[in-house]
């Protein structure tokens, strides 16, 4: 595409490009690829989801107990093209009709993200459409609105993923702004290392939230963190230290027999902080509605309590439907969209980068 001089394009086209980068509002094309689901997504301009297609690469990582950078980069070369071209052909889209490319930037794991920025810029490239970058975070934020259009603009958001257990406050107008987050693992991370003790193998949240089901809760309870009621702030590493001196005490025998009401007590630590620290935001903020996304929005005991409680306490809750919750690409489209409505753009030069943040949010 480049001439050795990058400065310099091989053709003249790629100048009418670049300065070309008017968005007519149209089906837009949404890539996810920042850890280890490959997706592709076309949204439509009123925001319908018209497609939503996720590759995940468990099958590769399983026998790790955990996602391998090298494996993931590798994994998303390999299917990214059938996935977008997947994606098209569910939306009946064909590929002259796509208005725009919007990518994960970052955060994420630098090669995987490499992936779907490369693979989304030779799009826009070819097609000569505008090409924007989101914070994978965005796009998390987004998803509350996916399903629910007319969810309040200003809400309480909670993103709770592997990566991240933040609380934010967005409004209308303006960034979001940082109200709390972990001290040290993220509500995700708490789940997999969990599940990793009790046995249960990768990836660990979705298993341990499935054998809570048939566990109780109160029969091995587990510490709730110490930090005070007030501070919108989380800690999840003592209840992991918990778990160890507890599986440390018990026979193998006895770990068997009570493995199920280890899961339910462990998780119901891990939610029940989830939902006060929640509500407290909501309530310090005075803002009648929350939102809670990311993977662990998936949780089934998360999902039930916070309905409870947004019942009770008559407050608007969004969570996104599981397909979602985690990682996929509609929620990165309809990030896009809103950026490129707002303007935002990004250039041919524009690079991955694994360590973007929540700061990093227009
Ligand atoms: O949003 P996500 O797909 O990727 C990141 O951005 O990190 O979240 C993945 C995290 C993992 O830690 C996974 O174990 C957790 O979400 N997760 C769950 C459930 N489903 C996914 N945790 C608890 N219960 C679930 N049902
Ligand atoms: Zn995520």
């Amino acid at each position: 595409m480049f001439s050795s001089d990058e400065s310099k394009p091989v053709t003249g086209q790629i100048d009418t490009y670049l300065s070309a980068d008017r968005w007519v509002e149209g089906p837009l094309l949404g890539i996810e690829t920042s850890c280890d689901e490959t997706a592709a997504a076309v949204l439509d301009a009123d925001g319908t989801v018209r497609s939503s297609v996720i590759s995940s690469q468990h099958q590769v990582h399983e026998r790790f107990g955990g996602v391998v950078p090298e494996l993931a980069s590798r994994a998303h070369i390999e299917s990214i093209e059938t996935i977008a071209a997947s994606a098209l052909e569910r939306a009946g889209t064909a590929w002259r009709d796509i208005c725009g490319v919007a990518v994960t930037q970052g955060p994420g794991l630098a090669g995987a993200l490499i992936v779907g920025v490369s693979y989304a810029k030779a799009l826009a490239y070819a097609l000569r459409i505008p090409l924007v970058g989101v914070t994978h975070l965005e796009g998390h934020i987004a998803s509350a609105w996916l399903q629910n259009p007319d969810f309040p603009s200003s809400a309480v958001v909670l993103v709770v993923s592997g990566g991240h257990t933040h609380l934010y406050k967005k409004t209308k107008a303006g960034p979001c702004q940082l109200l709390g987050c972990t001290r040290d693992d993220a509500a995700g991370e708490a789940f997999d290392k969990g599940a990793q003790m009790l046995g249960l193998g990768f990836p660990g949240g979705p298993a341990l939230d499935k054998l809570a089901q048939s566990g109780d809760s109160k029969k091995i309870p587990f510490p709730k963190s110490s930090i005070r009621k007030a501070a919108l702030e989380f800690s999840f590493s003592g209840l992991k230290t918990a778990l160890l001196y507890k599986l440390q005490r018990m026979t193998l025998a006895s770990v068997d027999r009570d493995r199920a009401h280890l899961a339910a007590g462990f998780q119901e630590s891990i939610v029940s902080v989830l939902v006060d620290k929640a509500f407290e935001a909501v309530r310090q903020t005075g803002i009648g509605a929350l939102a809670v996304v990311g993977g662990v929005s998936a949780n089934s005991r998360l999902r039930m309590l916070l309905h409870e409680k947004a019942r009770s306490e008559g407050i608007q809750l969004s969570i996104p439907s599981l397909q979602y919750c985690t990682d996929n690409a509609a929620m990165i489209a309809s990030a896009g969209m809103q950026a490129l409505r707002a303007g935002r753009r990004a250039s041919l030069d524009t690079e991955a980068c694994a360590s973007l943040d929540e700061a990093s949010m227009r």
